[in-house]
C-alpha cells in the first residue's frame, strides 16, 4: 500500500545539502553563490533528489560560515539577493525539487542591528533584554556569571566596556538571543512567514536544543560539546531543556497554516530524548546523528539502525540518515581510518599513515547503498556523490573555522569538509568558478570532478544516480524494515521486494539468490569485503 502523498514527501525524501559558499561560484569572487547554484541545477536534477537544504544564505560577516546572521530577511551580498533566492526557489520547484532553508534562532551575529543597539544601550534596557546580558561575579564583577564554555572553546561569556557580560554558546560574534523575551519569539514568527511567503518548503533549525537556558546560570563544571551526542538525561543548564518544546509548537503552528511544509531539527540530544522533538505538534523530523558516530562494524550498524527506526516509529516520525555534513569529517575519510580513531583530533594528532584512502572510498560506496535503502529520509552532503574525501591537510593559514583559534590550535575545525566542489578537471578552481576558490582544492580533486564521473558506469556519481532512481522505484512505497541474520560481519535487511546485504567484514561471504539490482563494487558469485548489494526477489 502506498503511503506516498504530496504532503509527506519529507518522510522518505532524499535531501541534498548545499553548503552554498562551496557549491559553485557564479560571480567570480571565489565563493559559491545563488547564481552558481542555479547554473548547477541540472546536476541536482539528474541526481534525482527530492529537496535541497541550503546552509544559511543570509546577510552575515561569515565568522561562522553564515551561522552568524546579521539580517534574516536579506541574502548575503556575496551570494545574491532575495530576488535571486526567489528565482532559485521557482526554478527548483519547476524541477520538483523542494527547498529547505536553514534558520538560526539560538543566536544572531554581533553585527545584527539588535546587538549593535544592545551594546549602545544601558544595562537593563529593552535592547539588552533581547540577548542574555548579566553582571559578572566577584567584588568588581570581573568574573563571568558562570563557568559555561563555548562549543568552539574558551568561555561562553564576553565582557563589554560597561562591565556587563553577554552569553555566546558559540563564537563571541554569535551572541545568544533571549528566548524568554516575547519580542524575540514574535520576530522569529515573522521571519518564518517571510520565507514561507517566498515559497520555502521547510526549515532546518540550527541548534534546536539550545534556545532555553537555566536563568540561574548554575556552573556546569566542564567544557560542553555540541557536535557529538554527549548530552545527558539528567538535565543540563542550556542544552535540551523542556522549555524548547513550547517554542517548537509555536513554529509548527505557523507551518501548519501553509500547505506541505516541514521542519527538521538539528538537536544533538540523548537518543532517548530525541522522540520528544518529534511529537505530532513539533518537528516533522530530526537529524539522527547516531550512524555518523558508529564505526564500520555490522553489529554496531545493526544496533543503531534498529534503535533509530524503533524510536522514530514510536512517535510516528520517519527516521533520517546522515553520514556527512558541514560539521564533521567526510565519511570517505572516516571509514579509511581504523575504527575508534578520534577523528576530530586526528588531522593534527595523526598518526596520518593510519589513513587507507582506498578502503575509505570503497566503504563509502557501500555506505551509500546502506543509507539510501533505509526507511525514512536520507541526507546527502554535497560532494559525497563524488566520493570527496576530507581535506585534512589544509595549510593552517587558510583555515577559516573559528574552532581553530578558539581551541588554541588543538582542533583544525571543519574547513576540510567544506572545500569547494570540483566540477571539471581544469581551471583555477576545477570548474567551481573562474578564479581560485576561497579554500584551496587538493590536486586529487581533479580526478573526482563531476564532469569526469558523469556517464562513467563505475563512478561514485553514477552509483548515486542509479541508487536514487531505484530507491524511488522500489524502496519508497513500503517503509517496512526486516533485519536478516546472514552472519556476524554482514548487515542485511529486507525492504519490501528488495534485500540489502552489506559485507562489513574482511572476507567474502556468499551472495543470496535473486537478481542483483545494484552493487557498490563488482560481485561475482560472492560478496567481497566492504561491498553492499541490492537484490531483487530473494
Ligand atoms: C550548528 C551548525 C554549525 C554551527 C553551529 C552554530 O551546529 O551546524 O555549523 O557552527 O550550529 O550555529
Amino acid at each position: 500500500m502506498s503511503n506516498t502523498t504530496a504532503s509527506d514527501w519529507w518522510r522518505h525524501g532524499v535531501v541534498y545539502q548545499v553548503y552554498i559558499r562551496s557549491f559553485a561560484d557564479g560571480n567570480g569572487d571565489g565563493q559559491g553563490d545563488i547564481a552558481g547554484l542555479r547554473d548547477r541545477l541540472d546536476h541536482l536534477d539528474r541526481l534525482g533528489i527530492d529537496a535541497v537544504w541550503i546552509n544559511p544564505w543570509y546577510a552575515s560577516p561569515l565568522n561562522d560560515g553564515g551561522y552568524d546572521v546579521a539580517d534574516y530577511r536579506a541574502i548575503n551580498a556575496r551570494f545574491g539577493t532575495v530576488d535571486d533566492a526567489s528565482a532559485f526557489i521557482e526554478e527548483a520547484h519547476a524541477r520538483d525539487i523542494r527547498v529547505i532553508a536553514d534558520l538560526v534562532p539560538n543566536h544572531t551575529s554581533s553585527e545584527h542591528a539588535w546587538f549593535v543597539d544592545a551594546l549602545a544601550s544601558q544595562p537593563g534596557s529593552p535592547a539588552r533584554e533581547r540577548y542574555i546580558f548579566r553582571d559578572g561575579k566577584g567584588v568588581d564583577g570581573s568574573e563571568p556569571p558562570s563557568d559555561w564554555t563555548s562549543v568552539f572553546g574558551g568561555p561562553a561569556w564576553t565582557r563589554v566596556p560597561d562591565g556587563q557580560w553577554y552569553l555566546h554558546l558559540f563564537d563571541p560574534t554569535q551572541p545568544d538571543l533571549n528566548w524568554e523575551n516575547e519580542e524575540v519569539r514574535a520576530e522569529f514568527d515573522s521571519i518564518f512567514r517571510f520565507w514561507l511567503d517566498r515559497g520555502i518548503d521547510g526549515f532546518r533549525i540550527d541548534v534546536a536544543h539550545g534556545m532555553v537556558k537555566d536563568t540561574n546560570f548554575p556552573d556546569t563544571g566542564g567544557r560542553t560539546m555540541i557536535l557529538q551526542n554527549d548530552q545527558t538525561l539528567q538535565g543540563h543548564p542550556h542544552w535540551d531543556r523542556d522549555g524548547v518544546h513550547e517554542i517548537n509548537r509555536r513554529w509548527r503552528a505557523i507551518l501548519d497554516q501553509y500547505d506541505d511544509k516541514m521542519m527538521v531539527a538539528e538537536a544533538w540530544v540523548h537518543p532517548q530524548r530525541l522522540p520528544l522533538y518529534l511529537r505530532s505538534d513539533e518537528y516533522h523530523q530530526s537529524f539522527n546523528f547516531e550512524l555518523l558516530e558508529t564505526p564500520w562494524d555490522a553489529k554496531e550498524f545493526r544496533t543503531v539502525i534498529d534503535a533509530s527506526v524503533n524510536a522514530a516509529n514510536e512517535v510516528g516520525a520517519p527516521s533520517t540518515w546522515v553520514l556527512s555534513n558541514h560539521d564533521v569529517m567526510r565519511h570517505a575519510t572516516r571509514y579509511g581510518l581504523p575504527n575508534g580513531t578520534p577523528w576530530r583530533k586526528w588531522p593534527i594528532d595523526g598518526p596520518h599513515e593510519a589513513l587507507d584512502a582506498d578502503l575509505g572510498a570503497q566503504r563509502a560506496r557501500a555506505a551509500a547503498l546502506i543509507t539510501l535503502s533505509l526507511p525514512g529520509s536520507t541526507y546527502v552532503y554535497q560532494g559525497e556523490e563524488l566520493g570527496l574525501p576530507e581535506v585534512w591537510d589544509l595549510p593552517t593559514d587558510v583555515l577559516d573555522d573559528p574552532v581553530w583559534e578558539r581551541s588554541a590550535h588543538t582542533e583544525k575545525g571543519r574547513d576540510g569538509c567544506r572545500v569547494p566542489i570540483p566540477w571539471s578537471p581544469d581551471g583555477p578552481s576545477l570548474g567551481f568558478g573562474e578564479v581560485a576558490s576561497w579554500l584551496p582544492q587538493p590536486d586529487l580533486f581533479a580526478d573526482l570532478a563531476a564532469s569526469i564521473q558523469d556517464g562513467d558506469p563505475d563512478s561514485m556519481l553514477t552509483l548515486y544516480q542509479q541508487a536514487i532512481a531505484l530507491r524511488s522505484e522500489h524502496l519508497v512505497d513500503d517503509q517496512s524494515l526486516e533485519m536478516l541474520d546472514l552472519g556476524a560481519d554482514v548487515l542485511a535487511y529486507r525492504r519490501g521486494t528488495i534485500t540489502v546485504v552489506a559485507n562489513m567484514g574482511s572476507d567474502p561471504v556468499p551472495l543470496p539468490d535473486g537478481t542483483t539490482l545494484l552493487a557498490s563494487s563488482a560481485v561475482d558469485g560472492e560478496l567481497p569485503a566492504d561491498t553492499a548489494v541490492w537484490i531483487l526477489g530473494s
